[in-house]
């Protein structure tokens, strides 16, 4: 089975829609941690949204097991990363007016680029990983690049049915083989929550699996019957 990278960004979500000091991120990441968790991931996005800069210099005091930290190739994120130091970055496509990281980075585009950003990160020895489509092509790019690396997007799997998702399922099978053949390290990730990921873990050879929105929406299911309870407590001038 493949290691669980949890991405705990929209616990961030909840705390910035309110400016609150609550949820607590680096309870979150000792609750997970705890809980099983082989890695945190969170992604600093340019607009903040839901993880702040000051979040990730915390984590990475806060993390026992490996820190993630997702982003945008440009020099304002390889700074940070490179002050934070986490123990790897995965370098994903970002647009401002996305409602998450919708496809996989572009590496004809931006191969350059790219290149610049993984040798900048590897000589700090933070590992990188590129977030691509799963397609024999991106994977030769990514070598070319020089990422060891890379990250799967689960997206159309995650949102396809029927034929088509076994279609889809069969893109990552294959890009995951070509790429541990030609030595690159796989991960995979986005959308996928406990109807759809059983199949995807057990694709030979996938190291890890980062997710994220699906985890954070269970917690609410999982842990609203003690927060209503906790707050009948506190009406009640209970103490714990
Ligand atoms: N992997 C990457 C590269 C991502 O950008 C994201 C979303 O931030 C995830 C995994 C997690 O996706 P989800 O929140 O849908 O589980």
């Amino acid at each position: 089975m493949p290691l669980l990278g949890v991405n705990l960004d929209h616990v961030a979500t909840l705390r910035q829609v309110r400016g609150t000091d609550y949820p607590d991120l680096m309870q979150a990441i000792t609750i997970s941690e705890e809980a099983g968790a082989d890695g945190i991931t969170m992604h600093l996005r340019e607009d903040r949204r839901h993880v702040q800069d000051e979040d990730v210099f915390q984590a990475r005091r806060h993390v026992h097991t490996r820190l993630n930290l997702e982003m945008a190739a440009s020099d304002e994120m390889v700074a940070i990363a490179l002050k934070a130091r986490p123990d790897s970055c995965c370098l994903v496509p970002e647009k401002r007016e996305e409602l998450t990281t919708e496809g996989g980075l572009d590496v004809f585009k931006h191969t350059r680029r790219l290149s610049n950003v993984c040798r900048q990160l590897g000589v700090a020895g933070i590992a990188v990983s590129l977030f691509i489509e799963p397609q024999k092509s991106s994977v030769d790019k990514t070598l070319e690049i020089g990422a060891p690396w890379i990250e799967l997007h689960t997206g159309a799997y995650a949102l396809a049915t029927g034929s088509e998702q076994e279609s889809a399922l069969a893109d990552l099978r294959h890009a995951a083989a070509y790429a541990i053949e030609k030595g690159l390290r796989v991960n995979a990730g986005h959308g996928l929550h406990r109807g759809n990921v059983h199949p995807v873990a057990c694709i030979d050879g996938v190291h890890e699996l980062n997710i994220g929105h699906a985890i954070v929406a269970d917690a609410v299911a999982a842990g609203l019957t003690e927060a209503i309870a906790a707050m009948k407590r506190a009406m009640r001038g209970d103490q714990t």
